[in-house]
């Protein structure tokens, strides 16, 4: 099965591009920027890496992008997570980034978007892989900044597919956002919003009829609610389900308990992520094995997830038909 799953042309919708920075490169950066990092080894960092829930991650993971500062860096960590997806047979991803971790710094938003971008048009140059970036409002914050941010987006418009919600979820609905969602969406940008990791599924139902998102990111506890699995069933939402991060953060007791399996028998369209892969023990594949060894999944069912993630994209019509092509030829022969 795990060259079953190596070999798998596979789609990526859930990865947050700062969530990618790997501790060896973490450490080059700081060197090159003079950034001094409160850790005196890559290894005493790595074990840093312990989360009993998500605000523990988000500490870290704030603080590691704080070494961001050149177009350059966003450039080599963008890179390098393009070249390890590239390497996993990672076709298309949409990635996330997070600009409000970067503009109170003085970093400015060209410096990002251009350094993420370039990494992005080199992938597609060099191994047919294509992508879209997705712009997240950090929810601890508050409304204005996300306006803000969204005004600060304009220029880059044509970069920019889409608008998503991240950071820390209890007690930051995602009706704080309501204004700042309708906004983005009349100025064309799909939307997309993290709901039910650790948030009721209450948040999903208002990411859904509040924020009217095209795809809801995590969504596990969607479940706890018959009425909401009937209508996700019903609409196809997709889900872009992240199983290493779920038990990394402890949204989910184990693997075993992972709700994936209970997704697709409720026919909904989940789809596999890393979400932070540098963070939560691995990529693509990795997430995959995870829940193929622990919940028993076969071939049949990591191919319906592959083909999720495809139908879920926001690419091109032609994009989405070749990559289905693709896959249907990949499960013909394997
Ligand atoms: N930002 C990066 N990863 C995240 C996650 N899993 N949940 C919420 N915000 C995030
Ligand atoms: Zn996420």
């Amino acid at each position: 099965m795990k060259t079953f799953i190596d070999a798998l042309p596979k789609v990526e919708l859930h990865c947050h591009i700062e969530g990618t920075f790997e501790p060896e490169l973490m450490f080059k950066l700081a060197q090159r920027n003079g950034v001094d990092l409160p850790y005196d080894s890559i290894e005493s960092l790595r074990e840093a890496y312990q989360f009993t829930r998500l605000q523990d991650f988000l500490d870290i993971y704030y603080q590691g992008m704080n070494v961001l500062q050149t177009e350059q860096d966003f450039f080599d960590l963008t890179w390098k997570y393009l070249e390890k997806s590239h390497q996993q047979n990672v076709r298309h991803s949409e990635i996330f980034f997070d600009p409000q971790g970067h503009l109170p710094r003085g970093v400015s938003f060209s410096t990002v978007v251009n350094g993420i971008s370039e990494a992005l048009k080199q992938a597609q140059t060099e191994f047919g892989m294509t992508s879209e970036l997705i712009m997240c409002f950090l929810r601890h914050l508050d409304e204005q900044d996300a306006m803000d941010t969204l005004e600060a987006a304009r220029p880059y418009k044509d970069l920019i597919v889409g608008v998503g919600l991240d950071s820390s979820e209890l007690g930051h609905p995602p009706s704080k956002f309501e204004r700042v969602f309708t906004l983005a969406r009349a100025q064309g940008y799909k939307c997309v919003a993290h709901a039910g990791e650790e948030g009721p599924s209450q948040y999903v139902r208002e990411a859904i009829e509040l924020l009217q998102v095209d795809r809801i990111d995590h969504g596990n506890n969607a479940l706890d609610d018959p009425q909401l699995i009937r209508e996700l069933a019903q609409t196809k939402l997709p889900l872009t389900v992240c199983p290493l991060s779920n038990t990394r953060l402890c949204v989910v007791d184990s693997m075993e308990d992972h709700p994936i399996k209970k997704m697709l028998d409720h026919g909904l369209r989940a789809t596999v992520n890393s979400d932070d892969p540098a963070y939560f023990g691995g990529y693509m594949n990795e997430n995959y094995y995870a829940i193929v060894d622990s919940l028993n999944l076969g071939k049949e069912d990591i191919i319906t997830l592959a083909k999720n993630s495809i139908e879920s994209t926001f690419t091109t019509q032609q994009r989405k038909q070749d990559l289905l092509e693709e896959l249907s030829h990949y499960a013909s022969n394997h």
